[in-house]
């Protein structure tokens, strides 16, 4: 038998083998989720896209099946790719995909489940009118643009809608569709929204969140109490990004309400590898969960050495903030279960320079939950207005660089002789204007993560609205053998690593809290080992 790959996760979803990449059509069908993914399942590298399917009834736990659509008709014969499942008003789920033609042209597929009484709707049959969108001469559709239906939502005129990622140009568009039968889709003459730089909208995602509830809300809804959101993902930079706004159903729409969806200034939902996110709407719990693909950081011979490529983030709850101005995730409650052997970390002083090692937890496979607390804000650094970057600013202020407050954090995948480790940290500057307001900077420093300099070891960075001042600085981390997803200010900001460590493997990892500043700060929380679940 083969030694056990050290890099494959317990407690984040992966197939067996091989390549995956989009979450697609996530849904609840009588109690039972399913995900379905963008799959290669003959090789490591991307290829043969099928949608591979698993199911679960926890979101933690994922059973296997067949793959759900496969190229068996001439408008997908040279590919499956990513889509999104609608519930009907019947309760039929229906999927929408993209699907490649003989010509290579992106269209877009309909399917149902071929049985509505299997609760797992494992076989899927494909409309004899597909494909039911199209690229022509007459809507000027860029035929090798042209992907990623989104979940449809019904307008109170019985019309359904959806939106299509597109460029024309360097125009990044949302293309919107409109039917009334679902079968039937006529493009609107408008997108839903389009900017002018930055080419392709992959995997666009339209929902709405309520103002004043931490709930979930159907798709479909509007009214006072709604806000949208729109997310798209970025082919040349592989980031996305997202606006809340207000969408006008009548005159279909949407209109931002300030930042912008294609640059460095805009919003993101995870600051590191995360991409072609999709959200749905758990009616089970009243939820709206976001999964997203985080892509790999290993080279094609690592891959091909480990015989897999590419995971899924764990899914998050995801509500907007009672400032309006920016979402808010969190892991799903579920994956709590996996805890086990709490370590507690009673409020301790971490002094400046100091190193705190967390004793008793299986560092490999971790959820760590801690705040910081900082008596004394006087001696923080200035913050020069120009480090309007913060990703730039934690990869020339990294883990090594001494500051003032900060850098404090945790130290994850730590090797017993500290050469290999992987820091999550803050840094608090005092606003140059000196008003008594603060910057916070949260850091994930990659660049001493591994000896093997295959890897793409990015040091990523985010700001987060907390204030110093009056909230704790908390931050949770999901440690996963080579994944380490932390949520900065209770879910404000994320940033989620891949790591692949030589020494810190296994039982050779070791998990620290650290505070390089020279002010001291307090930590308190919680460290526990993570149970391995059953996936696929
Ligand atoms: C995003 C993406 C989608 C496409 C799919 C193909 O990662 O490029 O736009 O549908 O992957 O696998």
């Amino acid at each position: 038998p083969q030694a056990k790959d050290p890099y494959r996760t317990g407690y984040h979803f992966q197939p067996r083998k091989n390549w995956i990449n989009d979450p697609n059509g996530p849904l609840i069908y009588k109690g039972i989720y399913h995900l379905f993914y963008q799959y290669n399942p003959s090789s490591v590298v991307w290829g043969n896209i099928v949608w591979a399917h698993s199911t679960s009834t926890d979101l933690v736990n994922w059973i296997p099946h067949e793959a759900a659509i496969y190229p068996s008709i001439l408008s997908d014969i040279n590919g499956c790719w990513s889509g999104s499942v609608t519930i009907l008003p019947s309760g039929k789920p229906a999927i929408l995909y993209t699907g490649i033609n003989p010509d290579k042209e992106q269209v877009q597929n309909l399917a149902f489940p071929k049985n509505l009484s299997d609760p797992f709707l494992r076989e899927w049959v494909k409309v004899p009118q597909n494909p039911l969108m199209a690229p022509t001469q007459a809507n000027q559709i860029n035929a090798s643009s042209f992907r990623d239906p989104t979940t449809a939502w019904l307008g109170p005129d019985k019309r359904w809608r959806l939106i299509i990622g597109s460029k024309r140009n360097h125009r990044g568009l949302a293309i919107l569709y409109r039917s009334k039968d679902f079968m039937h889709w006529t493009k609107a003459k408008h997108p839903l929204y389009s900017t002018p730089k930055n080419g392709m909208w992959e995997c666009p995602d339209f929902f709405p969140v309520s103002k004043t509830k931490l709930l979930g809300l159907d798709t479909s809804a509007i009214g006072p109490d709604v806000k949208h959101v729109l997310k798209v993902s970025l082919d040349n930079t592989r980031k996305e990004y997202y606006t809340i706004g207000t969408y006008n159903v009548s005159k279909d729409i949407y209109i931002p309400d300030d930042g912008s969806i294609e640059s460095d200034s805009g919003l993101r939902y995870d600051y590191g590898k995360f991409y072609a996110s999709k959200t749905f709407f758990d009616s089970a719990k009243n939820r709206r969960i976001l999964w997203g693909w985080i892509n790999e950081s290993s080279s094609v011979s690592g891959d091909i050495k480990k015989g897999w490529s590419g995971l899924q983030a764990i899914p998050r709850t995801i509500v907007l903030d009672k400032s309006r101005k920016q979402l808010v995730q969190w892991p799903v409650v579920e994956l709590e279960k996996l805890r086990t052997n709490e370590v507690k970390l009673p409020s301790t002083l971490l002094k400046g320079g100091s190193l705190h090692e967390v004793i008793g937890v299986t560092a490999a496979q971790a959820d760590v939950d801690v705040a910081f607390e900082i008596s004394d804000l006087k001696k923080a650094e200035v913050m020069d207005p120009s480090w309007t970057n913060a990703q730039l600013l934690c990869s020339k202020k990294g883990t090594s660089v001494k500051g003032a407050l900060g850098p404090f954090g945790l130290l994850a995948f730590v090797s017993k002789d500290l050469k290999e480790k992987t820091a999550i940290f803050y840094r608090i500057f005092k606003s140059h204007n000196n008003n008594n307001k603060y910057v916070v900077l949260m850091c994930s420093d990659q660049s001493r993560s591994s000896l093997n300099p295959d890897n793409d070891m990015t040091t990523y960075g985010t700001f987060v609205n907390v204030d110093p001042l009056h909230e704790k600085l908390s931050l949770r981390s999901l440690i996963d053998h080579s994944i380490v997803e932390s949520f900065g200010g209770k879910g404000k900001e994320c940033i989620t690593a891949r790591v692949y460590p030589t020494l810190a493997v296994d039982g050779d990892t070791h998990l620290y809290a650290f505070n390089y500043g020279s002010e001291s700060v307090k930590i308190a929380g919680s460290a526990w080992s993570m149970k391995t679940a059953k996936i696929n």
